[in-house]
């Protein structure tokens, strides 16, 4: 599930890696570069997006990747069978960097024929009958967790409630005991915090402890299953294991894909989205009064402040996109933040407005192979959640100023300080 080397020589080489990296970064910033400006982590990158966009469709970083932020491009290279994910020697194209403890994904970053063997192993565990299965235990985790809130004053929103509830939906999804809850938490919140990089040596070491507290409890878990099966996921994926549709390694990095994709990802739908309606009291006040509206948070929060921000192509071949020849094996940016306020696309994009009902897809789910397999579970999780809130919380409000991550990949709040009464 993981590659990474340690020891103290590592950890310095790491150190002096890191400092080079951010050195070479800061420089292409000042030389003004938007992806260099993005790459430093931005608390609003939206002006950045700008300038990408008057940049052309497609232009060249001089950090070296292609760069784009239009959602028409976007989605046709997503969708195009020319691009991949891995350089044609099976390689991601950021170089990763030495000695840092690097989780294996599983099938979001490999290409065919081994993505839709994967992929298809776990595609009718989030068929949408079999995810609204779990619409019950969704429900019961999010009424525990705002009745642990009911004794809190003031709260903060990220770490008692958004976090908690998709690790939890996960948690039930693959089967984690509630005596391995807590275990499960701590280290899930540790590895989906590598949405944003790996920027500090400490950071690095935590994540090496994580990631191998980790790897041992899901390999309990398939003990577990293998000598007690049951209907769910993990069931199907060790049997499928057994037929030896899949090897040990890749039915363990499934895991660590699961419990990395579905947390971050959904933790900061439910963040953005209550305070982009706490910064808009209409829309709360109308939420409040038609909870149906529900859905429809979850689509304009996912367009406004998308929750992965960013992700990347390679050509297989040599293409000419606008006029403009990108070699084969070249890294394309793909800026789907940029994407989902594209004034081509759509009208007023600044605007947050749960009432659009023009929108073409937004692309905060990606398109093509690699659409989100986990789409209608967070889409599920979003619904109940602002449902939940607008229910018991009615005078939510803001109780100190919300503190923005600053990252390339992830749109999200590390703390939303809020209060119900
Ligand atoms: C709001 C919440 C979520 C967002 C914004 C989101 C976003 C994304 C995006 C953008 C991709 C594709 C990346 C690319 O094309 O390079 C993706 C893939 C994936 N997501 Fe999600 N995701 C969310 C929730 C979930 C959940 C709840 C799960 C499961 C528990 C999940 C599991 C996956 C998996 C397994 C993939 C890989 C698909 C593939 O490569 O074929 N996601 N997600």
């Amino acid at each position: 599930m993981v590659t990474a080397t340690k020891s103290k020589a590592g950890d310095i080489r790491l150190g002096a890696t890191l400092f080079a990296a951010r050195a070479l970064v800061r420089l292409s910033g000042v030389l003004g570069d938007p992806f260099a400006d993005l790459l430093r982590g931005q608390e609003n990158p939206y002006p950045v997006h700008e300038r990408v966009r008057t940049m052309g469709p497609l232009h060249r970083s001089k950090l070296g990747p292609w760069v784009t932020a239009s959602h028409p491009l976007i989605n046709s290279i997503l969708r195009d069978k020319r691009f991949g994910i891995r350089t044609s020697d099976g390689k991601l194209p950021s170089a990763q960097l030495k000695d840092v403890p690097k989780l294996d994904v599983s099938f979001l970053e490999l290409d065919p024929p081994d993505h839709g063997r994967l992929r298809r192993l776990v595609a009718p565990s989030f068929g949408p009958r079999t995810i609204e299965r779990f619409r019950p235990a969704i429900q019961r985790a999010c009424d525990d967790l705002l009745d642990e809130l009911d004794h809190h004053d003031t709260f903060d929103l990220m770490d008692q409630f958004a976090t908690r509830l998709p690790l939890a939906v996960v948690g039930e999804l693959l089967g984690i005991g509630d005596d391995r809850w807590d275990e499960f938490l701590q280290h899930g919140a540790v590895i989906g915090a590598t949405l944003d990089g790996v920027s500090s040596v400490k950071f690095a070491k935590q994540l090496r402890v994580s990631l191998h507290e980790l790897e041992i409890m899901f390999g309990e878990l398939i003990d577990q299953r293998r000598t007690d099966p049951r209907d769910d996921l993990t069931t199907a994926l060790v049997q499928a294991r057994a037929e030896e549709k899949l090897t040990a390694d890749e039915l363990l990095n499934i895991f660590g894909l699961l419990a990395i994709a579905g947390s971050e990802t959904t933790a900061n739908l439910i963040g953005n989205g209550t305070l982009a309606l706490l910064r808009h009291p209409e829309q709360w006040e109308q939420l409040r009064d038609n909870l149906d509206l529900a859905p429809k948070v979850v689509e304009e929060t996912l367009r406004y402040e998308s929750p992965v921000q960013q992700s990347q192509r390679v050509p297989h071949e040599d293409v000419e996109l606008h006029g403009t020849k990108i070699p084969a094996n070249s890294q394309v940016v793909l800026l789907i933040g940029a994407a989902n306020r594209d004034p081509e696309v759509y009208c007023e994009p600044e605007r947050f407005d749960i009432h659009r009902t023009d929108v073409p897809d937004h692309l905060s789910f990606s398109s093509g192979i690699h659409y989100c397999i986990g789409a209608p579970l967070a889409r599920l999780e979003g619904d109940i959640a602002f449902r939940a809130l607008a229910t018991r919380m009615p005078k939510l409000k803001l109780s100190g100023d919300p503190k923005i991550r600053r990252s390339l990949v992830i749109r999200g709040l590390r703390s939303l300080p809020l209060s119900a009464s």
